[in-house]
């Protein structure tokens, strides 16, 4: 039997075929789950017109994470389509361009406030508007929201900003793994090395961790490659891994751990 199959979930996050939520968007259809995406204002069309190389995925649903009115129309949407969610892709990430690159001195508060609304509170914000549809789910072991995190163990270059907010999102989410695990809701991140996507080349100096990640990672690493994160995600979202909550799961050829 597929790893998904009877799965309904919805993935956040798809713009362009590079996007790591477009790779897990395919993967999961490939293992029999039936999806919903969502796009982001402007880039909404970009979604739609991603979203055709997938097949049929319905419309694309807009989604603001930081409009608890678009969060709300989002769940009636999703309600009406699947009324019942067993997993939850949280592939977004935004932050102003003085919160990357320019060191930690530069962004002003209303900046990082930004980035912290877009990037780390509307993990929150997606799992609370959906934990009604999230608590139905019926798949074995119950439903699984998967973040895509990266590293916030270290001060990477340029990262400045992103990485704090990245360290923000691995405490959410150890914490609404707690408050959710007991209606059968699991939480984890999922920890990528660096890949080459739309929000990958907005970080000025992306190059320094194209160079070093390759060499620091026991098993290598290819920022064209983002195959195992799609692989990972979709076990992360199947009963394979049903006891695993309030995890970072690293994929990222072991770089994190290296001295
Ligand atoms: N590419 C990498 O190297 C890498 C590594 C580790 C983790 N990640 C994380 O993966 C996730 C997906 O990024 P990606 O690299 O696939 O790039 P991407 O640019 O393809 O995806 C980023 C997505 O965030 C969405 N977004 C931004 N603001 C939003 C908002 N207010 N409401 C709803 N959606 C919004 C964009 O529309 C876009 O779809 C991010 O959380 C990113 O930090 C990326």
């Amino acid at each position: 039997m597929a790893l998904l199959s009877d799965h309904r979930i919805l993935v956040t996050g798809v713009l362009t075929d590079d996007s790591l939520a477009f790779g897990i968007a395919k993967r999961a259809l490939e293992e029999g789950a039936t999806i919903a995406l969502s796009g982001f204002g402007r880039g909404t069309s970009i979604t739609r017109r991603t979203a055709k190389k997938l097949g049929d995925v319905g419309e694309i649903i807009e989604l603001d994470v930081t409009s608890p009115e678009q969060i709300a129309v989002a769940v009636d949407e999703v309600t009406s389509r699947f009324g019942r969610l067993d997993g939850l892709v949280h592939a977004i990430g935004y932050a102003p361009p003085s919160c990357l690159g320019a060191g930690m001195f530069a962004a002003p508060f209303e900046d990082v406030s930004i980035a912290m609304h877009a990037s780390t509170y509307s993990l929150a914000a997606l799992v609370g508007a959906f934990r009604s549809l999230l608590q139905k789910s019926e798949a074995h072991g119950g439903a699984s929201v998967v973040a895509l995190d990266f590293d916030s163990s270290r001060a990477y270059p340029m990262y400045d900003w992103m990485g704090v907010m990245k360290a923000g999102l691995e405490s959410l989410g150890r914490y609404l793994a707690r408050e959710v695990g007991p209606d059968h809701i699991r939480v984890n991140m999922l920890a990528a090395g660096p890949l080459r996507t739309m929000a990958a080349k907005s970080i000025p100096g992306f190059s320094l961790f194209e160079d070093t990640w390759d060499e620091r990672a026991p098993l290598g690493w290819d920022v064209h490659d983002a195959s195992a994160v799609a692989d990972t995600a979709v076990a992360l979202l199947s009963p394979l891994l049903r006891a695993t909550t309030a995890s970072i799961i690293h994929v990222d050829g072991g770089a994190h751990a290296m001295g």
